[in-house]
């Protein structure tokens, strides 16, 4: 994936997320990811077949990440063209058809702006070549898509480079939720300025914070870094300040879903917190992002829409993993209590675990409730941080510091790099307006006669696990 002009680095074993690939059963091409819902403990590849696939392996949070995001927008229009419009014979319909599956992708989560850059970038192609033979417009639409793949690892390695140079030696960095290698098509970007600055021994340790509620630092994050073989340790989101102030952190990395055009920036829910800790600690906050995240045509943080997510991500915990039984008797019983497929138990109210056969052993996804039932639960995926509070956006152009504004060296640093701003979709003004609950229902409040009564059930409840954490 790298040209002579990409900047390398010896971190090389960090997992690569998502690529095009063939179904080997139908020789037709395939999109494969690996399934973070499962991370660590459970490293299935997920193989999409069609645009849908992808489609819920974005909702579920199966890939993840906003440069992910992007180039898992752009592989599904690249997968729909290859796979679903044999029955296609005109450029007009194809193009219709294209459209509408753009918007099914972008309506698939509504935070991240590179997931409307990267399908948008794909349509864009496709409008402006409707001169072209069929098969050919097909052909080059795909072919954009997978640039689109390679093109997200040089700029994550440019970030690193421009990142790593702003660290002092025997760096103590935090970072929070995963922006490595996971969170993009590869090498990461709030993580690639560390593989990058670790490569050049300038790191010392990471504090990696936990990123409650779906863990992402603490199942994803710890991982890359172990692989990579870089100092870390887990601490729980609560302890971030501490740390802080025991002098214990030299700067705060984090990326970013979306950049409006004054600087301000959304990011994994609780951003904004370690933001003010930092300014409270005179501790440099940097956002690491690709260019495809600033969306200049969103003035100001207030324009973008927080995803809301399933309220059992805060009510409980997904547990997945594999094992073998330790003896044949074991074996037998497993084998019969999955001999249907999946085989649910439910262990107690809102607890069950489900077994399923795999390969020669069994997996299993557990969902645990800590929480009394039916709690009311407000579960945003995402915080704004003030632009005012970063101390530079590090792109793959260099570090966007706020002077003398962010809105013109974020408008200078911008122009030309093929961002949002200059792919506006007609009609859209960079966000849509998803109503409050659009991806997860919230749990009505629990209506109990004479006060709390722990176990009390709504048997209407759905308990069964999120697909997401
Ligand atoms: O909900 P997620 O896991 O998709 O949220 C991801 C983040 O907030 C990341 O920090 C951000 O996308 C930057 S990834 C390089």
């Amino acid at each position: 994936m790298t040209d002579e002009t990409t900047p390398t680095s010896g971190v090389d074993n960090i997992p690569r997320t998502i690529w095009w690939g063939e179904d080997e059963a139908t020789g037709r091409p395939a999109v494969f990811l690996i399934d973070q819902t499962r991370l660590p403990l459970q490293g299935d590849i997920l193989m999409c077949n069609v645009a849908e696939g992808v489609c819920l392996a974005i909702q579920s949070l199966g890939v993840r990440g906003a440069p992910a995001l992007g180039v898992a927008a752009a592989l599904a229009l690249a997968l729909w063209t290859e796979n679903e419009t044999d029955d296609i014979d005109t450029t007009e319909n194809y193009v219709a058809g294209l459209t509408e599956v753009a918007q099914a992708v972008m309506s698939t989560r509504p935070t991240a702006v590179n997931l409307f850059w990267g399908a948008e970038r794909i349509r864009r192609v496709a409008m402006d070549h409707m001169d072209m033979p069929l098969d050919e417009l097909k052909a080059l639409v795909v072919q954009e898509a997978r640039n689109m793949e390679a093109e997200d690892e040089k700029r994550n390695r440019m970030i690193g480079e421009h990142g790593a140079a702003l660290l002092p030696d025997e760096a103590k960095i935090l970072t929070h939720c995963n922006a490595g290698s996971l969170a993009t098509a590869y090498f990461g970007t709030a993580l690639g300025v560390v593989f990058t600055a670790h490569e050049q021994g300038k790191i010392a340790h990471v504090w990696v914070d936990e990123t409650r509620p779906v863990n992402q630092g603490g199942r994803l994050t710890t991982w890359e870094l172990g692989l990579a073989g870089i100092p870390f340790a887990l601490i729980a989101d609560s302890m971030a300040g501490y740390v802080m102030s025991k002098g214990w952190v030299d700067a705060i990395i984090v990326g970013a879903d979306r950049i409006a055009a004054n600087g301000d920036t959304a990011n994994k829910i609780g951003t904004y917190a370690l933001a003010v800790l930092a300014k409270h600690h005179g501790i440099p906050f940097y956002v690491a992002a690709p260019t495809s995240t600033v969306d200049l045509t969103i003035s100001t943080g207030e324009d973008i829409v927080i995803e809301e997510r399933d309220p059992r991500e805060m009510m409980g915990f997904t547990v997945s993993g594999t094992f073998e039984p330790d003896s044949p008797d074991a074996n037998r019983a497993f084998d019969l209590l999955t001999k249907d497929g999946t085989y649910d138990m439910k262990l107690a109210k809102g607890h069950r675990l489900e077994i399923e056969r795999k390969g020669g052993g069994y997996g299993f996804d557990g969902w645990f409730r800590i929480t009394p039932p039916n709690v009311q639960v407000f579960n945003p995926a995402f915080d704004i941080t003030p632009g005012e509070l970063i101390t530079a956006i590090i792109t793959e152009r260099g570090p966007i510091r706020p002077e003398p504004n962010f809105e013109t060296t974020l408008a200078l640093m911008c122009m030309m790099s093929g961002g949002m701003h200059e792919i506006t979709i007609e009609g859209f003004s960079g966000a849509i307006d998803f109503p409050p609950g659009s991806f997860g229902e919230m749990i009505p409040e629990p209506e109990f006669e004479d006060g709390f009564e722990g176990e009390a059930e709504d048997e209407s409840q759905d308990e069964s696990a999120p697909e997401d954490s």
